[in-house]
């Protein structure tokens, strides 16, 4: 089984990307054969400082490998080093109707943020995020809730080409974590926690802890005392709570028993120390590889030449199929 995902180098990670994607990227490590990308590519659709854009490649690739992606069982590379995604982003471009593109809620989103740069990359996302899934024949793509209309259009793409052209590639299939798919943010729990959204709406997972304390203080919470999950009525509470079940492995229910009859205030600092120490070992880590750039840099290399020898066959397979060779 493979199983592939990705994250745009966009900017600091939060734990809406953690509990939605990392978490079970690390999982599923012991299910299958992994490949995760850094997708620059995709990145650079927005307005962005090419001075900081090493940087972001280099960030996310500590967060990969300090929350525990482990570069002798998984592949991790940039997309940007593997000219095969952009190439077969092309080719799949041809059989994906415009239609679908624009009905895409991502493009509908990004098109009213960035007004002025609404470009042709921003429609053809998801072509690119196809190409990244189906040139490794990917069976599982673990992703947050946000991503899972993209995956399916990957399927459209999938089954078209395979009526096509003849059987190339598997279905890939969406998987989505239990109650981490979809993490709100803390001042607006109507919205998807988004880096867009800014530093009081996110957590970053290198927030120092007085950093936690003062965002989770701060954090919206509904006006009933209560503390109980209940989506539709009480969301924002709901998020907390879902937060807290994510970080401590305890259950909702446990949690909801444990505040029973106690205030928000009480709740809210037991949730600040829970997210701490949560994330104290990924931090330690984290600074660990940051010390030894040399190493994470072997890590991409060695990471893009396994990648290169899956893609070149896939794409060889796919040229051919097509009449191109
Ligand atoms: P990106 O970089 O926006 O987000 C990375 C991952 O984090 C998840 N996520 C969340 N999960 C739960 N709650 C949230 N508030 C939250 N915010 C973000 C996202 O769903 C995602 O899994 N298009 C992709 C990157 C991509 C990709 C791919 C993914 C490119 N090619 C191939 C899978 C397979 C994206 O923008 O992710």
């Amino acid at each position: 089984m493979r199983i592939l995902s990705a994250m745009q180098s966009t900017g600091e990670l939060h734990i809406g990307n953690y509990l939605g994607a990392l978490q079970q990227w690390i999982e599923l490590q012991k299910q299958g054969e992994c490949i995760f990308i850094i997708v620059d590519l995709h990145a650079i659709t927005i307005d962005y400082d090419p001075k900081k854009m090493q940087k972001r490649i280099f960030d996310i690739a500590l967060d990969y490998l300090a929350a525990g992606v482990d570069p002798r069982k998984s592949i991790i590379f940039i997309q940007s080093h593997i000219k095969e995604h952009a190439e077969l982003a092309w080719l799949l471009s041809t059989i994906t109707p415009i239609g679908e593109l624009q009905r895409m809620t991502q493009f509908k989103e990004k098109s009213k943020q960035h007004e002025k740069n609404i470009n042709a990359g921003l429609l053809s996302y998801p072509v690119l995020m196809a190409a990244d899934i189906l040139l490794y024949k990917t069976n599982i793509v673990p992703v947050g809730e946000d991503q899972s209309q993209h995956i399916e259009l990957a399927r459209t793409i999938a089954k078209k080409f395979n009526n096509k052209f003849g059987e190339t590639f598997p279905l890939p299939k969406t998987y989505l974590s239990k109650s981490g798919a979809r993490i709100k943010a803390l001042c607006n729990p109507k919205k998807e926690m988004a880096k867009s959204l800014g530093s009081q709406n996110n957590i970053y997972l290198t927030d120092s802890p007085n950093k936690i304390r003062e965002k989770i203080k701060k954090a919206v919470t509904d006006t009933e005392k209560e503390i109980k999950h209940d989506e539709k009525n009480k969301p924002a509470i709901s998020n907390l709570l879902n937060i807290y079940h994510l970080f401590s492995n305890k259950e909702i229910k446990d949690i909801e028993k444990q505040y029973k009859g106690k205030g928000y205030g009480e709740f809210k600092k037991d949730l600040a120390e829970v997210i701490i120490k949560a994330l104290k070992p990924f931090q330690e880590k984290r600074k660990k590889y940051e010390k030894n750039p040399k190493l994470v840099e072997q890590i991409l290399i060695q990471g893009a030449k396994k990648a290169e020898k899956i893609a070149k066959q896939t794409m060889k397979q796919i040229k051919t199929k097509m009449g191109l060779i």
